[in-house]
């Protein structure tokens, strides 16, 4: 079968409408269906690969689900993602690629498995043993080896169906701030040896975190238990400071992060006098970056420890205009009454509610940047937005995660006057 697209996860389509990881446009290949209702197929053999393959440097590749485009070249990457959001848009600046194309993740979570095992999950939910993952940095990868080791000589169990103390382990470190933490996750089947970790690895990281995690849900994430060493990660974006609490969320590629905040900027075009929303805040990274060239800057998020944690960030850059309200922006936006000159979105991928592009057309604010990582769902959006006289005067993509299938997109809009 001839593969002939690619569908929004990035598998490879055939004639049929079967979707193939791990296949691309140009591949020849065999397939078996694996879902008759979902239409999956899974890949057999490579019977004549595109002249845009390359060879993926990951001896993982293939079962580890993290890069399904690995075994693409970068520039074939970029072409695709720019094509998409031309697709959805009409047209676009050239994508910005990423300054790094391996090691650029500042946050691995990794989950431990049978026999002391520790990596990532293949798509049947069993762990790939990693020795390193090529999307981190050497040091994140040193101390995935320690903590195996460390797991091996005290012979501590993984958590498995009432049974095991380990479940994850989220490793973050700073770029541009050098430190490093760790937050391990366990059951609450035993005491995870906080100190005796510690008294191992605190030459070589900042600090340590347990968290217990007793819902059944897989995830890394827990209650805090303690922390020995710094409770936090920092790292500076633009020549901002971030103190970012182990469990919050904080762009993954810093690099990128940070064109990311200079294209916004640059579509903000900001006087000096202006109001802005910054909606969707979270940790106020864009709205902070803002707020030396605004009047006044107003974040509104949903998350009250974000919400707390972009306040304490303003305070460590000394900014005294930016503001930040907790709350759910379809609930909040109308009773805010106030005019901003400039509306920042960036809202989660399933885009914004009805109500909050109606309360925008209401507001009618001259400038709207709208950064989002999920183009299908901003061009629904957008299309909202035209109703109430918006154009789009710029769009420009961003690849925040290569070798997968992963879009950002900045797009500028203004109101017609
Ligand atoms: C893509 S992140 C934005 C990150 C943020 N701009 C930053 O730089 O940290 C989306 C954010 O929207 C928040 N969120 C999701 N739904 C929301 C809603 N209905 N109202 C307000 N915030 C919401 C999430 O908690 C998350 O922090």
């Amino acid at each position: 079968m001839k593969i002939l697209t690619l569908d929004e996860k990035g598998r490879g389509v055939g004639p049929e409408g079967l979707h193939v990881s791990f296949a691309y446009p140009g591949d020849e290949v065999e397939a078996i269906l694996i879902n008759r209702r979902k239409k999956t197929g899974r890949l057999v053999k490579l019977i004549e690969g595109s002249p845009n393959r390359q060879t993926p440097p990951c001896p993982y590749f293939g079962r580890c689900g993290g890069c399904p485009w690995q075994g693409l070249k970068y520039k074939t990457q970029l072409q695709f993602k720019e094509a998409r959001i031309k697709t959805l848009f009409g047209d676009c600046q050239p994508i910005i690629p990423s300054p790094d194309e391996y090691g650029y993740r500042n946050r691995m979570d990794y989950a431990f498995g049978p026999e002391h095992t520790l990596g990532l999950k293949d798509d049947r939910d069993n762990i790939i043993d990693l020795d390193r993952c090529l999307l981190a940095s050497a040091r994140s990868n040193e101390l995935l080896a320690r903590l195996r080791q460390f797991s091996v000589r005290h012979d501590l169990k993984e958590y498995d169906r009432g049974q095991g103390l380990l479940r994850h382990v989220v490793i973050r470190e700073g770029l541009n701030i050098k430190n490093a933490v760790l937050n391990v996750i366990t059951s609450n089947l035993g005491e995870f040896p906080l100190e005796t970790l510690w008294e191992e690895l605190k030459g070589n990281v900042e600090g340590i975190t347990w968290s217990v995690n007793l819902s059944p849900a897989d995830r890394s994430y827990g209650d805090l238990q303690a922390t020995l060493g710094q409770d936090y990660l920092l790292e500076s974006l633009l020549d901002l400071k971030f103190k970012v609490p182990v469990q919050s969320f904080f762009q993954t590629n810093t690099r990128q992060a940070e064109r990311l905040l200079q294209v916004i900027k640059d579509f903000a075009g900001l006087q000096g006098g202006e109001m802005v929303f910054d909606l969707y805040a979270g940790t106020g990274s864009i709205g902070l970056s803002l707020a030396d060239r605004a009047r006044e800057v107003i974040g509104l998020e949903e998350n009250e420890a974000a919400v707390a944690l972009s306040r304490a960030n303003a305070e460590l850059n000394g900014l005294k205009n930016f503001t930040s309200l907790a709350g759910r922006v379809e609930a909040v936006i109308a009773s805010l009454g106030k005019k901003p000159e400039i509306v920042i979105l960036d809202p989660p991928r399933p885009g914004l509610h009805k109500k909050v592009i109606q309360e925008l057309g209401k507001i009618g604010a001259p400038k709207i940047v709208y950064a989002s990582c999920n183009p299908t769902t901003q061009q629904v959006d957008v299309a909202g937005l035209t109703a109430f006289g918006y154009q789009i005067k710029q769009s420009q993509p961003l690849d925040m995660f290569p070798h997968t299938p992963h879009i950002e997109n900045v797009i500028l809009l203004v109101k017609r006057s």
